[in-house]
């Protein structure tokens, strides 16, 4: 079934034919509709709730718990920022301004055309590499601003 802003609900089907009368597979469920869609729109969290006889309460209950969840549409490239201590005393605050000039957001923010997700973590654990940037999963450490400015051209 294909909804008014074209969310196909039958993308999900594979993912409840998988965990059919799986009790307690809600987490798993909800990362698995993740990866189809991106992130969790609110008419497949109406849909999911109703096949899996789950209250939608409680669905958004462990969607907002969990940091892993996304309500909203991410990036196609996320970019993640050291904004611990360790960082910040190399020079990491100076790299998120860059980094949010470059993009033109601020953190915690996607750009309009969805190439970019811009997000801050605590402590990526990697302090000896501060200040440390995380592009797509890859770690790059002692980034400066011009380098990042480098890294987010290539992309
Ligand atoms: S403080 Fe930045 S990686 Fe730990």
């Amino acid at each position: 079934m294909v909804i008014s802003n074209d969310i196909d609900l039958s993308l999900l089907d594979p993912v409840l034919e998988k965990y059919q009368f799986e009790e307690g597979a809600l987490i798993p469920i909800l990362q698995e509709t993740q990866q189809v869609y991106g992130y969790l729109p609110e008419e497949v969290l109406v849909h999911l709730s109703r096949e899996v006889r789950v209250p939608l309460s409680q669905i958004y209950a462990v969607v907002t718990f969990y940091s892993q969840f996304y309500l909203t549409p991410r990036g196609r490239n996320i970019i993640r920022v050291c904004r611990g201590t360790a960082c910040y005393v190399r020079g990491g605050r100076s790299v998120l301004r860059t980094v949010e000039g470059f993009l033109g957001i601020r953190e915690g923010n996607t750009t309009a055309d969805y190439k970019f997700t811009l997000e801050t973590v605590a402590c990526l654990g990697a302090c000896a590499m501060g200040p440390v940037v995380v592009i797509n999963g890859k770690y790059f450490g002692k980034m400066t601003s011009t380098r990042a400015k480098i890294v987010l051209k290539a992309i």
